[in-house]
Formats: C-alpha cells, sequence, structure tokens
C-alpha cells in the first residue's frame, strides 16, 4: 500500500515527530497520518518500523495535542478508536445485500461437481478461480460512505444484524478512513472475519484459566463473544484482528463507473487501500485441478498460520461470470467452501472423576468415550467447575460434541440433549476434598471450590508434576507417573527434593534401567541451568501463567528481586495487574517459600538471569524467523529450539533479525529479507548443522 519512497518519506517524518518536544503549532495530520502508516506496519504487515515506545510517544504527542486544540480532532483520528461510553445494546440493521453462506465441500469429487456445473451454466471450458483461506472467525459486514467508515454489523440472521461498530472501531487493522472516492466509490459494503489469533487466544486462555474461570473452545468463540461486549475498551484489549474478503455493494460517485473486472484485483484495491484482505494468502488458477493442488498444499501449512482457517474458499474470479452464474435460494453459485478435516467429534460422557490441583482446586474431569479428534485421542476432559457443568447442561451419559482446535486443550462445545433417553445421570459436586477429606470452601468471587489444607498430598504431587513439567523446568525423564511413584515410595516429598533423589534406590524399581537411570540424572541436571522464566512459571504462583513469566524474567535479574518489589512496582511490568502482583506479593511474603527457594539455590538450581544462559549451543541475542513449510521439523518445534538455546522468536522481517530460516515456498518474508543485508538467510539444514543436530 505504501512505495518505498513514501515509506522513507514517513521514516523521516516520524524521527521529526520522535525529536519534537512539544505540541503547539503542528500539522496534526500529517502526525495522524505518520501514526496511520505505524498501526499498518503493526497490525496488517505485521513488520513494525518503530518500537512500541516510540508508537506510544507520537500517539502521546497526538492526544496532547487534540486535547488542547478539541476543534482540530477529525472522526477517523487514531485516538478516535478509543470509545469511552458503554454501549447500551446494539441496534438492529438490514444489511445492504442479504449475507449468505457458502456451499460446503468436502473431497475432490465435490468440487470437481461443483467446476462442472458452473462450466455448464458459463459455457466454458475452464474458468478462473481465485482460492484464499477460510478464515475460521465471525462474519461481519462493513459500511464505507464518503471514506469513512459508518458502520459494522454482525452477520444475524443474514438479512439484519447488530450494529457493533463502536467495537469494530477498536480493530487496529479496520481502517477508519480509507481513500475510496480516489477510485471513484462513494459507498461500499465490504464483508470479512474478525478473528483472535491463535497466539492471543492462547494467553487469553492462559489468563481465564489462572482466574480458576473455564478457557474457550476455540478462537472463534472468542472473537464472536469479544465482538458482542459492551465496553468497547475491554474490547480493544482483546487484540481482535480483521480479514476483509468480498465487496457485496457499490455505489460510484456521480457520474463515473466502477472499473474492476475480477475478484483479486478486488482484493488488491482493498490491500492498497489499507485493509487486511488475502491478497498474499489468495492464489489464481485455471481449472479445478490446479485449485485442488493448492488446496493440498495449504493444507499442509494450516498449523503454522498465526490464525485459525477451517478450509479453502474456491471463487470465480471473473466478477462477470459471478453475476451471470448468480445463486441459488441459499447460496453464490460462484463460489464454494472447502472444508478441512474437522477438529470436532462426538463421543459420550462415561463419567465424572474430581482432582485435586496444585493450587487445591477441585476440578471435575468427564471420562468419556474415546474419540480421535485432531490428531489426538482424546478419553478424559476437564469440565471447569459447577457453573459450567450448568451451563453447558452436562449430564453422565450425555452425547456431546468435542473440539481441539490447533494445540489448544480438548474442549466440550456442548452436550446434545436431544439425543437424551432418560437414563442420564445429574453431576454432583463433593463436599470434602477427595485426596484428604477435608471439607472443601468456595470464595464468593470464584467458581471453583478448593481443599485449603496446603499439606494436602494431591496437592503437594501436583506442585512437583508442575515443576517438572515441558513448559516449566521441563525434566523429561521425571514426567507425572514417576513423580507419582517417587512420591508414593517415599523417595520425594517436596520440589527440592528432587535435587537429591538417591538415584541407586531405582535400581531396585522396575522398569529402571541404568540408560533410565542416566537419562533422568542428566535431565535433573540440566533442569538446573532452566531460563529464569521456566522457573518462575514452574513456582506455580497463581495467575502467573507462561506468558506474564516471561515478561517478569526480562525485567528482573534474579528471582529474589521479586521479593523486595512492592505492587506497585510489579504493575509497572506488562500483563501484570491487581491480581498477580498481589499473588507475586504474598508468595515471596511467605517465609517458606524463601526457604524453598533457598534449598534450590543450594542445590545448584540457577534463580539468575545470567546464569540461566543455555548449555546446549548458545543463540542468546540472536533473533530468529521461520517462514515457508520445514521438512523435517514442524515450526512450532523449531521455534521451541531457539528459545531453548537462548534465542528469540521475531514476528516480522525487520532491521532487527538475525537469521531468516526459509522452508519451500517461502514468500515475502525472504523477498523482504533479501533488501536487508545484515540478515543471514539459512535452509532448514543451516538451521539444523548450526544447532548441531
Ligand atoms: S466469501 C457471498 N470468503 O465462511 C459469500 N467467506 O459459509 C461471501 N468465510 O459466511 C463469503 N472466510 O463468514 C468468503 N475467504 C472467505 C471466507 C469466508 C471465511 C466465512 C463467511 C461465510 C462462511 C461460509
Amino acid at each position: 500500500m505504501y512505495t518505498s519512497e513514501q515509506v522513507k518519506k514517513i521514516q523521516k517524518e516520524t524521527e521529526e515527530w520522535l525529536s519534537k518536544k512539544d505540541a503547539l503549532n503542528i500539522n496534526a495530520e500529517e502526525l495522524r497520518n505518520v501514526i496511520r502508516f505505524h498501526e499498518h506496519r503493526y497490525y496488517v504487515d505485521n513488520d513494525p518500523l518503530i518500537s512500541d515506545f516510540e508508537y506510544d510517544t507520537l500517539y502521546k504527542t497526538l492526544e496532547k495535542y487534540e486535547k488542547e486544540n478539541p476543534s482540530s480532532i477529525t472522526k477517523d483520528s487514531p485516538t478516535q478508536r478509543v470509545g469511552g461510553a458503554l454501549i447500551k445494546d446494539f441496534p438492529k440493521t438490514n444489511h445492504l445485500v442479504p449475507m449468505l453462506s457458502l456451499e460446503n465441500s468436502y473431497n475432490d469429487a465435490d468440487l470437481i461437481d461443483w467446476d462442472r456445473k458452473a462450466k455448464e451454466l458459463s459455457g466454458l471450458n475452464e474458468i478462473e478461480y481465485s482460492i484464499e483461506p477460510k478464515f475460521d472467525g465471525a462474519s461481519i459486514s462493513l459500511i464505507y460512505e464518503n471514506d469513512m467508515l459508518i458502520r459494522g454489523v454482525t452477520r444475524g440472521d443474514g438479512e439484519t444484524g447488530d450494529d457493533i461498530t463502536p467495537n469494530i472501531r477498536q480493530i487496529k487493522s479496520i481502517p477508519l478512513s480509507a481513500a475510496f472516492s480516489q477510485h471513484h466509490i462513494r459507498q461500499i459494503e465490504i464483508r470479512g472475519e474478525i478473528l483472535i489469533n491463535k497466539n492471543n487466544f492462547k494467553k487469553y486462555n492462559e489468563g481465564l484459566m489462572e482466574e480458576g474461570l473455564p478457557p474457550l473452545a476455540n478462537p472463534r468463540n472468542a472473537a464472536a463473544g469479544s465482538l458482542r461486549i459492551k465496553d468497547p475498551s475491554i474490547v480493544r484489549r482483546r487484540n481482535l484482528e480483521g480479514f476483509l474478503y468480498h465487496v457485496s455493494f457499490i455505489t460510484p460517485l456521480d457520474g463515473y463507473n466502477i472499473s474492476i473486472h475480477k475478484h483479486a484485483e478486488m482484493l488488491s484495491l482493498l490491500w492498497d487501500l489499507g485493509f487486511r484482505s488475502p491478497k498474499k494468502e489468495m492464489k489464481v488458477v485455471n481449472g479445478i485441478e490446479e485449485v485442488i493442488k493448492v488446496i493440498n498444499d495449504f493444507e499442509k501449512k494450516r498449523d503454522d498460520l498465526p490464525y485459525e482457517i477451517d478450509g479453502m474458499v474456491i471463487k470465480v474470479n471473473s466478477l462477470e461470470l459471478q453475476d451471470k452464474l448468480g445463486m441459488t435460494s441459499h447460496h453464490p453459485r460462484w463460489a464454494i467452501a472447502f472444508k478441512f478435516k474437522a477438529r470436532q467429534a462426538t463421543s459420550q460422557l462415561l463419567s465424572v472423576e474430581f482432582q485435586v490441583g496444585r493450587t487445591g482446586a477441585v476440578t471435575p474431569v468427564a471420562k468419556i468415550k474415546a474419540v480421535h479428534v485432531g490428531g489426538v485421542t482424546v478419553s478424559s476432559i476437564s469440565i471447569h467447575n459447577e457453573e459450567y457443568i450448568k451451563e453447558k447442561d452436562l449430564k453422565i451419559g450425555d452425547s456431546i460434541l468435542i473440539e481441539r482446535s490447533g494445540d489448544v486443550i480438548p474442549q466440550i462445545v456442548k452436550s446434545l440433549p436431544a439425543l437424551r433417553t432418560g437414563e442420564e445421570i445429574n453431576i454432583s459436586f463433593p463436599q470434602h476434598c477427595p485426596e484428604c477429606k477435608q471439607s472443601l470452601f468456595k470464595s464468593d468471587d470464584e467458581a471453583v471450590w478448593r481443599c485449603i489444607n496446603i499439606n494436602c498430598k494431591a496437592q503437594v504431587v501436583e506442585r512437583i508434576i508442575h515443576f517438572v513439567s515441558k513448559d516449566a523446568m521441563d525434566i523429561k525423564s521425571m514426567g507425572e507417573a514417576n513423580v507419582r511413584k517417587f512420591f508414593e515410595l517415599g523417595m520425594l516429598k517436596d520440589i527440592p527434593g528432587i535435587y537429591e533423589i538417591d538415584t541407586n534406590r531405582l535400581k531396585n524399581i522396575e522398569g529402571f534401567g541404568p540408560k533410565s537411570i542416566s537419562n533422568l540424572e542428566e535431565a535433573i541436571e540440566k533442569s538446573k541451568t532452566q531460563p529464569l522464566h521456566r522457573l518462575i512459571y514452574a513456582l506455580g504462583i497463581r495467575y502467573v501463567g507462561e506468558t506474564t513469566a516471561k515478561t517478569i524474567a526480562q525485567k528482573i535479574d534474579s528471582i529474589f528481586d521479586l521479593k523486595n518489589r512492592s505492587e506497585e512496582e510489579l504493575m509497572q511490568m506488562d500483563d501484570v495487574g491487581v491480581k498477580v502482583a498481589q499473588s507475586i506479593h504474598e508468595f515471596f511474603k511467605n517465609d517458606d517459600n524463601i526457604k524453598l527457594l533457598e534449598k534450590l539455590a543450594g542445590l545448584g538450581v540457577s534463580l539468575e538471569q545470567k546464569t540461566a544462559a543455555p548449555v546446549l549451543g548458545n543463540l542468546t541475542g540472536q533473533s530468529f524467523l521461520f517462514t515457508g513449510t520445514l521438512s523435517r521439523l514442524k515450526r512450532s518445534e523449531a521455534e521451541e529450539m531457539v528459545e531453548k538455546l537462548g534465542g528469540e522468536i521475531l514476528g516480522g522481517v525487520s532491521s532487527k533479525l538475525n537469521y531468516l530460516v526459509t522452508g519451500s515456498d517461502a514468500g515475502s518474508k525472504l523477498e523482504k529479507a533479501k533488501k536487508i543485508p545484515s540478515i543471514k538467510i539459512l535452509s532448514e539444514e543451516d538451521f539444523l548443522k548450526m544447532l548441531s543436530i
């Protein structure tokens, strides 16, 4: 959307604005454009050119100026996304054109049949198609008039939806204004999908779980739910994203015609006007055979995308032919959705067990008839708390729909009460801890029942299991089963006990040969030098999930630094709110916890940031980005390897990047990286060699 000349000009202006101390006599519209440019780089291109701090500085300068000169404020100023007022209700409004859904296809034969019909109707031998991802979010339509965003509407029943404009304005990848008039467009209705990306979804669910709340089953529900929140400032914090993929209605400026003939051109136009259209993901091909190839290739990349897709959408590229093909009563004939393998499956709820977690929370876990979903077999699934059971209307014996989207823990989407036989049994909650038998306790502001006996055996064991787990200290050979075994045998009583295990005793235990014993010794030894953020997470401080642990670790040199920080000081860190700060403060006020840490230090566990450097190889201070499809490694594995060795994964290509690792089909990121001489471009093989693997 910006030429390289424009980028250079705006970068120069950025520097000038950053060096300006006061906000007097400024050209506010120039500053707004500079801010819009950087928002686009961040939210649409995923490739920022300035730091968050510099962006904030620009934003604050504008905010200050507008406060002093309120008459200068424009409706599409970047400051005007932030609607202060709560929304009373979402008024109903008609779509300019009804929002139809698409016909679904599930295999090659379905597509071939659809193509045959389109060819028959059009009289053509071969049709040009464009193929793009089927974004799995909440569909919306946007209306721009005279270059300004005037309305954002949910799909509703297809004819009428809810006007959610104040919430749409919170989504930074959706421009508040766009230069449609330069293309002779007075009014336009655009369709698209609102998403929450996998990373933000994971963070959001982590937050819910830390608060003892049930996580959401999939990013689609998270996006749809977020759009209906009546406080736009909360919507803003959800970090939603918008993809726009279809223009349903255009009114030209008086005296003009619009001369766009292809869907692909329309996506390019939207992209050029600052929208996040699937221009880069889209492929244009001739004939259905080519379509099938593209779909197969894309499905392989599904897990590497930052957002969820549930299939591909195939569209006739010629807009004239689209018109000619028209629609049935339900669907357009010029487009079809190809659905990828479902990540949902039906099962049956067989029984419920109650498990005591490391914080004493008693969680009901449903044992279900084993089903294969999203690449794994699921036979038990958390049903979180009493309220959740009520809300999902779950009974023992029920048929249930479960989902495992991406690498998220499987969740129950809903029960299927229509299939009940009358034999189903209500789930009743225990009043005593299933482990230590003490009375359970529930505070007013929480949904979970807790065992408050800190020495409850179940809690102690769970704390150790958490400490050794993959995302915490990652003591591979220890694992849940061994922790339980060692605890039963009296060989392990607490967390420091891990580093004092008498491995000689293991020789007499079934299943332990010399090799497994030395593996265990090695894994325990290696964990002593894990990075500080893993230790912080491993301690199981309430509300401190993996993401928060990482943020905290960046701000301290030693774990004991946290002991001396007040709640206010802790809250200065990103991701640390009142609850987290209180919880950390309480943890470090407790002498037993300090003794535990001192004991760990005495046993050789690193509690310092600097000594947490990797032992295997050293990528500290080096940044990486992966692009294209890797053949030997999954992208998530490769990223984890980099992080384990002290390196950092960046979100986009910029001069901050040291290495770009390229798989097959590397695209724009590779092109961009080639233009920055300081970036070293590696193949997957080079990367593995670098790590001596
Ligand atoms: S085109 C007139 N393109 O999937 C048809 N839809 O039932 C306009 N979707 O309702 C829709 N990604 O919510 C189109 N690239 C894409 C899409 C897409 C997701 C959704 C949309 C639609 C549903 C299909």
